[in-house]
């Protein structure tokens, strides 16, 4: 039987198949709209160029153990794509003073820029540059979305940088930590064996006294005797330092001056500083308030650190002391220009008995009893470094000691006992 099909009848080949003429010979779609509909997939293009750059970014960031010099040449790296005109499109990258460039970057051309503000601070800029001429856009030749986007990516990379600095602040604050908790432990054992030999040793250096005084010696044991009580003493002083730097002598305080301690110090270095060819420069500041701390303790400490200054400057060099007053604290930085120290020895230097120094130079105990004077006065202690370029060693100290946290207890720069040390 013969059937006859209607168009749009169910179960039937759909209506298009019945147009009167077929799609490639349908009249074409009026000039305006075709051109708005490539303006519109021009413009989705670019959105997409645009989300691809941001995307990248972000991905680039999240990309473990890459250092920020290597994302920040990354990130230049992502912009040309993201511009109209990419293949005559250069990028540039400004952060800290570095510069990071794509391949083929020249200065000269018109260019937009963002700056990059990490917490508040402009630090850096992203620049992109046109290689030639182009015609005239929204700003420049550049777009408006081209400035939004660039903005962003500014905006971007200063997060992603905010970021990084927050988590690389983490991981110091937590090294410090443990740092911090490893000298505790060592504070504690070398606080029970001190006590254990003092009694010991007292006994030893006051029977030799008293043998020493006997009329009818012969020299030889005089002699011998003689070196046994300069042995003992010698024993005490180090047992003396065990018990500094774990804090089990407590400091006489009374209201001072640190600068009058400065003083006291550098007249008992003055003349060995001479012979080394070592010039002492202070900065003391004219306004320092009073501190409330043991006079003997700060002298100790800064002969402890002038000494150590003086045997990192063989050939002579700068010994600068200064004083600065800040906000409820006054801070004492002792810096030289010797032979500085490496990453290794930066992290050993509070460490009772770690010394680089031949056995009769050194006993490893100056920087542990420093660090134990400063922390039972409540302040901290930061150390920067690089070999070849001399050390700087900085100490704040509080006002009011009542005030202060005991030394355990500081601000984000420093451990929780008064700890810090880094290159410079
Ligand atoms: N200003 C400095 N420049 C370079 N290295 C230093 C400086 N201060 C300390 N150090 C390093 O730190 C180590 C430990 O110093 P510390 O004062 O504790 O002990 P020491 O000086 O070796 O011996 P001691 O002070 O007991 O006589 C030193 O051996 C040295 O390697
Ligand atoms: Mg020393």
């Amino acid at each position: 039987m013969l059937r006859l099909f209607r168009p749009g009848q169910a179960g039937m080949l759909p209506s298009w198949c019945f147009r009167s003429k077929p799609w490639f010979a349908q009249t074409p779609l009026p000039v305006k709209k075709m051109a708005k509909k490539n303006a519109d997939h021009a413009a989705l293009q670019e959105r997409v160029k645009e989300l691809t750059c941001l995307y990248n970014l972000t991905q680039l960031a999240g990309r473990s153990g890459t250092s920020l010099e290597d994302f920040l040449q990354g990130a230049v790296e992502t912009l040309p794509p993201a511009w109209q005109h990419p293949e005559r499109t250069a990028g540039r990258i400004v952060f800290d003073g570095q510069f990071y460039v794509t391949r083929n970057f020249e200065e000269g051309g018109p260019s937009q820029s963002a700056p990059i503000q990490v917490n508040g601070k402009t630090r850096g800029r992203v620049e992109v540059v046109y290689l030639e001429p182009m015609p005239p856009a929204h700003e420049g030749p550049f777009l408006r979305e081209e400035r939004n986007l660039i903005d962003a990516v500014a905006r971007q990379i200063a997060l992603i940088i905010e970021r990084r600095q927050a988590e690389q602040e983490r991981y110091r604050l937590q090294g410090q930590l443990r740092h911090a908790d490893r000298l505790a432990t060592i504070g504690q054992l070398a606080a029970g064996v001190a006590h254990e030999l003092n009694e010991p040793l007292g006994n030893i250096l006051g029977f030799a006294q008293l043998a020493e005084k006997h009329p009818d010696l012969p020299p030889e044991v005089r002699r011998d005797l003689g070196k046994i009580v300069a042995t003992c003493l010698h024993a005490r002083q180090i047992i003396n330092s065990l018990l500094l730097f774990s804090r089990q002598m407590p400091p006489q305080k009374a209201k001072l001056n640190l600068n009058a301690v400065v003083e006291d110090a550098m007249a008992l270095l003055e003349q060995r500083c001479k012979r080394s060819g070592i010039a002492i420069v202070r900065k003391l500041a004219a306004d320092l308030p009073e501190i409330v701390a043991d006079a003997s303790q700060l002298r100790q400490v800064l002969v402890d650190l002038a000494v150590n200054a003086i045997h990192a400057m063989p050939e002579g060099g700068m010994l600068e002391v200064t004083t600065q007053a800040g906000d409820g604290r006054v801070v004492l930085a002792v810096q030289d220009n010797g032979v500085g120290m490496s990453e290794e020895v930066l992290k050993k230097i509070f460490v009772p008995f770690f010394t680089t120094k031949d056995v009769n130079e050194g006993t490893g105990l100056g920087l542990p009893v420093v660090h134990g004077i400063v922390t039972s006065h409540g302040g901290r202690i930061r150390v920067q470094s690089t070999p070849g370029q001399g050390a700087r060693f900085e100490i704040e100290l509080p006002l009011d000691v009542d005030g202060a946290a005991d030394g355990e207890n500081v601000d984000g720069s420093s451990s929780s006992e008064g700890l810090d040390s880094g290159r410079r």
